[in-house]
């Protein structure tokens, strides 16, 4: 549900680069990454053709489909173009003293507070 708050528990261990799938969260599950420092929360699934994005590769801050090669960024869910026709829905995560923690947004990316966690999705 939108605005819920799921403990992830300690990602110190997920390097920069490192993805990781947490199956039970959210609608479709996440898949959780570290990019510039920083970790970010993708719903884990493919807008184009319902794929987990886990299975995918993430370089930079892009996470490329394994199916079709959809690329979304990590920051916001945006997607870089064709196959996929929209981005996913992105969720802010939180991590302090060891523990991190995820915000789930709704369906359009949005957190409880209404905003987006980064940049607005981008519909091509
Ligand atoms: S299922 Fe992801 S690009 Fe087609």
């Amino acid at each position: 549900m939108s605005g819920d708050r799921v403990e992830l528990g300690d990602l110190t261990d997920l390097a920069d680069g490192d993805l990781r799938s947490f199956e039970e969260v959210g609608r479709y599950g996440l898949v959780v990454c570290r990019a510039g420092g920083e970790l970010y929360a993708l719903d884990d699934n493919c807008s184009h053709a319902d794929t987990p994005l886990s299975e995918g590769r993430l370089r930079g801050f892009s996470i490329t489909c394994p199916l079709h090669g959809a690329s979304f960024d990590v920051r916001d869910g945006s997607h870089s173009g064709p196959p996929a026709w929209e981005g996913v829905p992105c969720h802010r995560v939180e991590e302090s003293d060891g523990s991190a923690s995820v915000v789930l947004a709704d369906a359009d990316g949005r957190g409880d507070d209404g905003d987006l966690p980064g940049a607005p999705l981008r519909m091509r």
